[in-house]
């Protein structure tokens, strides 16, 4: 059996997650790692190329069940997880009054249930052992209204501080828990939303991936509480968001999310 540490990590096939599991990988961690499609195999062995054992779990993020057989799928390995990644997210674009129901209902399914119980699972498992890292990828969205993406930011705030609340709780138990705020990010994301006509739809004006997902790599080692990933212009609109109106803040990024702009 490997003697390398174990790190698992939600949405992992691409973007943030798969910026984080190279991260790991290159410091000689063995990683599981899920995603919905069969892109998470392809992303798997690409880990395994680094020189460790990466474990690819197919499910739905968004279903009980689909957590909980990842879950199993884990504990099956008999090993001792020492750090977990809860990335998978999604969001919305478009108006409340045009998207559908369910598939808010869905996002609210993944960024929000499906949280909350794998790191019922984890928080358990890691307590059991003694120790343990958790990282929330949460978001800039947590800090302000997201009109044209409304379901979005809420979402975000609940990750933002239920990681917060939890590492509260957990400190005592040698369990650290960091959030992860990224502003704007170059991968997929805008365009699974829908979103590739509104303002970000253009990845010029986005940070890069492997900048993001090293500095929540960087402030999950350095156990710090939360961390604003991106460059200095979105760390900027961190501090200034602390200060401004929830309406100022709307109208801003209502412009910036609207569709049929570009
Ligand atoms: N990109 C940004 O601008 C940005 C900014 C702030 C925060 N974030 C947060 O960062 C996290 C990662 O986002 P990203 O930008 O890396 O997005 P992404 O490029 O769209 O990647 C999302 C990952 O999640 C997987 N996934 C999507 N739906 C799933 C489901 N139902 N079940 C299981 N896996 C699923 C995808 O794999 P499959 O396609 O194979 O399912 C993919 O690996 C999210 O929580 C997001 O909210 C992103």
């Amino acid at each position: 059996m490997s003697n390398r540490k174990l790190v698992m990590i939600t949405g992992a096939s691409s973007g943030i997650g798969f910026e984080l599991a190279k991260l790991f990988a290159k410091d000689n961690y063995d990683v599981a790692m899920s995603g919905s499609s069969d892109r998470i195999f392809d992303s798997a062995k690409e880990i395994e190329n680094m020189g460790v054992e990466a474990y690819p779990f197919k499910a739905d993020a968004g279903t009980y069940e689909g957590v909980q057989d990842f879950w199993e799928f884990l504990e099956n390995k008999e090993r001792i997880l020492d750090t977990a990644v809860l990335n998978v997210g999604i969001s919305l674009g478009d108006s409340f009054l045009n998207n559908n129901l369910d598939d808010e209902l869905k996002l609210i399914d993944i960024n929000i249930k499906g949280t909350v119980h794998m790191a019922k699972r984890i928080a358990r498992h890691m307590d059991k052992n003694g120790s343990g890292d958790i990282l929330i990828v949460s978001s800039l969205s947590a800090t302000l209204p997201t009109p044209y993406e409304t379901v979005y930011g809420p979402s975000k705030a609940f990750g933002f501080m239920f990681a917060e609340g939890l590492r509260q709780e957990l400190k005592d138990r040698n369990i650290n828990v960091t959030a992860m705020l990224p502003g704007a990010t170059n991968t997929d994301f805008h365009h699974n939303a829908g979103m590739d006509t509104s303002y970000f739809g253009d990845d010029n004006i986005k940070n890069d991936k492997e900048l993001v997902a090293k500095q929540g790599y960087e402030a999950l080692k350095n156990k710090v509480d939360h961390v604003v990933c991106g460059d200095e212009n979105t760390k900027q609109e961190a501090v200034k968001n602390k200060q401004t109106t929830e309406e100022l803040k709307a109208e801003r990024h209502a412009e910036k999310a609207k569709l049929n702009q570009r």
